[in-house]
């Protein structure tokens, strides 16, 4: 293993989009463009799978410092009103695109913290965005909740609203690592929001946890997954902390690069990690992703309807994602468009009644197919080029960077088909960067992802 380790180590993308942000070409994008292919995906999928909204609520009171998310480090509360306002602006300009009221099948609200945000103005933004739409049946809707600031009435207000998951960020319980990420925050706040919510009535209440933490040792990993044995959340994100601190903005400081464990260290932490979750009931669905049998994410894994996207991993395959406020992706199938970072600037362009988006990408027939099978490998462990449509080109090349995985073990490939094996789970970002086409034809000039391990 340890051998497969520092072979199969390389900065890599995450794949939550093929392709990946940095091979957008933003050359051949126009803001023409991607309004005709979201209008061409709505008419396709309003009406059969409904649409997915995302919502960036980019505030936070204080920063973590290994998160790599898009934030703004604010106590000031002024800000939540405008914000919606900016919000709901956008989102009416969307709606205007569209010949019909889209149906929401999914809605995220995600972040930065959406519970820095008051009851009153969640509920105000809600009540908003649903005064334009239609909610599809069986919708899903969810919520990335602090446990430090969630309150019960976020909780009930967000679940009489329609939202029946939600997910905590943990991270991890040993104050030593919670001191050096800044982020010091007790068991007993995790509790308390956990039972509110089962009591309230979500039906999956999920947790976020990160190995490979500056300090973070392998007892911290035990004491952690016992912790979160007792509170049994529904699903858990059990992420690789991704070092990426060349991103501008992300605010990654506070410790030394040699206070990270190794990559050695961290598989080791992944896999006593996963051993732990596994006797405790859960199931890995898919890359640093696990469930209780009873969640509807397993269920999704089971009868192979796992979606992922920029939001993570879904149980609901919409074609059409729209994402609102700063930073955001949308996502329609053929192609990709993110909103300006800058708050300022998301504001002043809403308000003049710009969408605004800043850069994108639209999608090639060869994208189309390839992103087929990276979304097949990173939600079955699977895919096959049996079906003519999912054939390219350039298979060859693509099965010949896979010999070595699979004298490795960590691949079984017959005549039209592919499957990732238990050994190469772990690898499966490798596996997809071997159909990465435009990672073969041009390498990153600079550290654009973190390790793949
Ligand atoms: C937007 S944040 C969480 C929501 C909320 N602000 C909170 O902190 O509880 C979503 C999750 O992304 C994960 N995350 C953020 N930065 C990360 C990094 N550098 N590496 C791995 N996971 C990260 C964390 O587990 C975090 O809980
Ligand atoms: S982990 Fe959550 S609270 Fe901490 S800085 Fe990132 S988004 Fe904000």
């Amino acid at each position: 293993m340890l051998n497969l380790i520092r072979k199969y180590n390389v900065q890599g993308p995450r794949y939550t989009s093929y392709p990946t942000v940095p091979y957008w070409d933003i050359s051949a994008f126009s803001g023409k463009a991607w309004k005709e292919t979201l209008q061409k995906s709505f008419v396709e999928s309003n009406d059969k799978d409904g649409v997915s909204l995302y919502i960036h609520l980019p505030f936070c009171e204080s920063m973590c410092t290994f998160c790599g998310c898009h934030k703004r480090i604010t106590k000031r509360h002024e800000v939540e009103i405008p914000y919606i306002s900016s919000v709901l602006k956008e989102w009416a300009l969307y709606c205007d695109l569209f010949e019909e009221k889209p149906r929401i099948k999914e809605l995220h609200l995600g972040g930065g913290t959406p519970t820095f945000f008051s009851p009153q103005h969640l509920e105000m933004l809600l009540k908003g965005i649903f005064r334009r739409a239609e909610i599809a049946e069986g919708h899903e809707f969810s919520f990335e909740g602090h446990p430090n600031n969630t309150t019960r009435e976020h909780l009930q207000t967000l679940y009489d609203l329609g939202f029946k998951r939600v997910s905590f960020g943990v991270q991890d319980y040993s104050d030593k690592v919670q001191r050096a990420i800044h982020r010091v925050q007790p068991f007993e706040n995790v509790k308390n929001v956990t039972e509110w919510s089962r009591e309230i009535g979500y039906t999956s209440v999920g947790h976020d946890l990160i190995f490979g933490l500056p300090h973070q040792k392998i007892e911290d990993i035990e004491v952690t997954i016992s912790k979160t044995r007792e509170l049994l959340p529904d699903r858990l994100a059990f992420y690789s902390y991704a070092h990426v601190p060349w991103l501008k903005g992300i605010g990654q400081r506070g410790f030394k690069d040699e206070d990270l464990p190794g990559a050695e260290e961290k598989r080791r932490q992944y896999e006593f990690g996963k051993k732990l979750l596994t006797e405790a009931g859960y199931f890995e669905i898919g890359m640093d992703h696990f469930a209780l049998k009873s969640d509807s994410l397993y269920k999704s894994f089971e009868t192979q309807n796992l979606h992922r996207n920029f939001m993570g991993y879904t149980s609901s395959r919409t074609q059409l994602m729209i994402g609102l406020g700063a930073s955001s992706i949308s996502d329609s199938w053929y192609s990709f468009a993110q909103n300006v970072k800058s708050i300022e600037e998301y504001q002043h362009l809403v308000e003049n009644d710009i969408i605004p988006i800043y850069r994108g990408h639209i999608l090639t027939e060869e994208d189309l197919v390839i992103r087929r099978h990276i979304l097949n490998l990173m939600c079955r462990l699977e895919t096959s080029w049996e079906d003519p449509s999912l054939k390219f080109d350039e298979l060859d090349l693509v099965l010949d960077h896979l010999k070595e995985m699979e004298i490795d073990g960590l691949i079984d490939t017959n005549y039209n088909q592919l499957n990732v094996t238990e050994a190469g789970r772990p690898f499966v970002r490798n596996v997809c960067m071997a159909f990465d086409l435009l990672l073969h034809r041009k390498a990153p000039e600079k550290r654009v992802f973190s390790m793949t391990i």
